[in-house]
């Protein structure tokens, strides 16, 4: 038995990106379901980045009290960069007049999904996108799979894939579910959460010659930390006390305050922009259209910026028929995409050290470590970029 609904734009993916999207439908009044093959707790307790930018924060202010960003949130004014046990700090207020919010991912998420219930938003959890059909037609459809194996059809007229990184839509817009430009790095992130204070008010990225680390916060007894690691590394490899050794040989020049570890994850670097963005009807955002390392803490921020532009995109068609932003879309969302992976792969590539890294290479990145932090104008291109540029940039 299939039972169909009908919407207007079906968003398949309640991550940020479907569901600040559906939220934003919502204001200009037109109708959407979102679908996710996960459960609400899934989707609430999985640790993601922890940094938003202005813009960001300020998009979510539209979703009312119940953002809590800037309340339990804490607004960063700058970050440092440690170049052997040095400290050099970047400050975004003095730079830019901007900036950040550390406030974790599925904190974002727990405040869009109350949000999204209280509005009365048919969002369904446990359910899962098998195919759109019909992309070429102002009628698609997707075709999903609920828990008990019951089947859906949504028919829309638009379909959103906002599904991540291992997308559905994907294989719909682009002819193949890996299409697009691919690069993988030979290094990733061992990440940990432990239960202490904070070893420092701001996040620190450092570069040493061990490798990378960077110390980030979670709350005033929950930090959140990650050094540089092979990416084959087994998250049980390590006992507690030489995670503490690898992180702190990596962080010269500060006593990392210690506590139990709760939580490890290794995150491997992979930078990707899928070949094509929108197809008909049907349009990528988020994971599902790209991919950056983490270094810059770019990802969830350019899932909302697309957000945006396809909310106004969708306003315009289904309200005007006006189809021109939509067709504007992939050109639009690719300038700010494109800088994004620029800037995720730059950060990357200044503080992390390469396997194969030669004694050139070492001196080298010192000499592009110190043009930045030495020159105000180094400075303000990384806190520009850190606190992301302005939407109409
Ligand atoms: C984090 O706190 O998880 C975080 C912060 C900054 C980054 C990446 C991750 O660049």
């Amino acid at each position: 038995m299939t039972t169909t609904l009908r919407t207007r734009v079906a968003i398949v993916g309640a991550g940020p990106a479907g569901l600040l999207l559906s939220h934003l439908l919502d204001r200009a009044g037109i109708d959407s379901v979102v679908i996710d093959q996960r459960s609400r707790d899934e989707i609430e307790s999985t640790i993601r980045a922890g940094i938003l930018e202005q813009g960001t924060v300020e998009l979510l202010d539209t979703i009312g009290e119940a953002s809590r960003a800037r309340t339990v949130g804490h607004r960063h004014d700058g970050i440092e960069l440690r170049v052997e046990g040095e400290g050099h700090r970047i400050d975004f207020a003095e730079t830019v007049g901007r900036a950040v919010w550390l406030y974790p991912q599925h904190e974002v998420l727990k405040d869009l999904i109350a949000a999204r219930l209280a509005a009365g938003q048919d969002l369904r959890f446990g359910v899962t996108a098998e195919g759109i059909e019909d992309a070429d037609t102002d009628r698609p459809r997707v075709i999903a799979r609920d828990a008990d194996g019951a089947r859906l059809e949504i028919e829309a007229d638009f379909v959103v894939g906002s599904d991540g990184s291992r997308s559905v839509a994907r294989a719909t817009v682009t002819g193949s579910s890996t299409g697009g430009y691919f690069r993988e790095y030979p290094f990733a992130w061992f990440g940990i959460l432990c239960e202490a204070p904070p070893s420092s008010d701001e996040l620190i990225y450092s570069n040493s010659p061990e490798g990378f680390a960077l110390v980030s916060q979670r709350s005033d007894t929950v930090q959140r930390m990650y050094f540089q690691c092979d990416p084959d590394t087994d998250t049980a490899a390590f006992s507690e006390a030489q995670l503490w050794d690898e992180l702190q040989k990596r962080v010269p020049g500060t006593t990392l305050k210690q506590g139990p570890i709760f939580q490890r994850d290794v995150l491997r670097f992979r930078s990707f922009v899928a070949h094509e963005l929108r197809r008909g009807r049907v349009a990528l955002v988020g994971d599902a259209a790209h991919t950056v390392p983490p270094t810059g803490a770019k990802g969830m921020n350019l899932a909302i910026a697309d957000v945006r532009l396809l909310a106004a995109a969708l306003g315009a068609l289904l309200l005007d028929g006006d189809e021109r932003l939509l067709d504007a879309y992939p050109e639009t969302a690719s300038r700010r995409i494109w800088k994004a992976q620029h800037f995720s792969w730059w950060m990357t590539s200044l503080l992390h050290v390469a396997p194969d890294a030669t004694d050139f290479d070492r001196r080298r990145q010192l000499g592009e470590l110190r043009t930045v932090v030495e020159s105000a104008y180094g400075r303000a291109y990384l806190a520009e970029a850190y606190c992301g540029w302005p939407f109409d940039a």
